[in-house]
């Protein structure tokens, strides 16, 4: 695409004069990322904003960053094949970095199939980044089928959808596993809001 050719060159970086323990003081934690993974209909954007809410409740400057949000506005150029599917997740991983540089913890929730795509984003944040799988089985997010996406897939109305025409290769050692199946909400919020509060907050 012709907008990726041309390359910027001539950039000198400068640095803040706000560094991020001074914001850690004031926020009373640090930033960081929360990277929710999983299949369409495992609970992704569910678990997300209940987490929004649960850490903002209990102090936490947070933000989360959501699939159909990201792809309505800054992503819209980007549809589904492997290739854009990686420039979504890299750009969203830049994104994630600035905020979570600003102080925040960032809660992203996108499929994010690729394993490749996923340890790009990792590299990108060495010890700030945080992998959840959020698990459920292909069996279970078809039952689900809370978009009708899925039905759609197997009718042949919508290509290379995770799971039924596309891979969902899923994380080997993720820093949390959270299995949706059979639990409430509530439960599942709460149990990523414990790991959220240890992993960021300052005791
Ligand atoms: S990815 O793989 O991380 O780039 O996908 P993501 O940005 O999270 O976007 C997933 C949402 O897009 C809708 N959608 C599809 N998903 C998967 N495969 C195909 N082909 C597809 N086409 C549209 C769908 O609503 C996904 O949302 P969730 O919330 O995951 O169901």
């Amino acid at each position: 695409k012709g907008h990726r050719a041309v390359r910027a060159t001539n950039l000198y970086g400068v640095d803040h004069r706000v560094d991020a323990p001074a914001r850690e003081a004031i926020n009373g934690h640090k930033g960081g990322i929360l990277w929710l993974t999983g299949l369409s209909g495992s609970g992704k954007s569910t678990l997300a904003m209940g987490l929004e809410a649960a850490l903002f409740a209990r102090g936490v400057q947070t933000y989360v960053l959501d699939g159909d949000n990201v792809r309505a506005g800054l992503n819209k150029d980007l549809g589904f094949s492997p290739a854009d599917r990686a420039e979504n997740i890299r750009r969203i991983g830049e994104v994630a970095n600035l905020f979570a540089d600003a102080g925040l913890v960032v809660i992203t929730a996108f499929i994010s199939p690729y394993r490749s795509d996923r340890d790009m984003v990792r590299a990108m944040h060495a010890d700030r980044f945080n992998e959840v799988y959020i698990a459920a089985t292909l069996d279970e997010c078809e039952s689900r089928d809370p978009k009708g996406l899925y039905k759609r897939a197997r009718a042949g109305e919508i290509p290379e959808f995770t799971g039924i025409s596309a891979p969902y290769e899923a994380p080997e050692k993720p820093e949390l596993l959270v299995d949706t199946t059979g639990r409430a909400v509530a439960a599942c919020v709460e149990e990523l809001a414990d790991y959220a509060m240890q992993r960021f907050v300052t005791g």
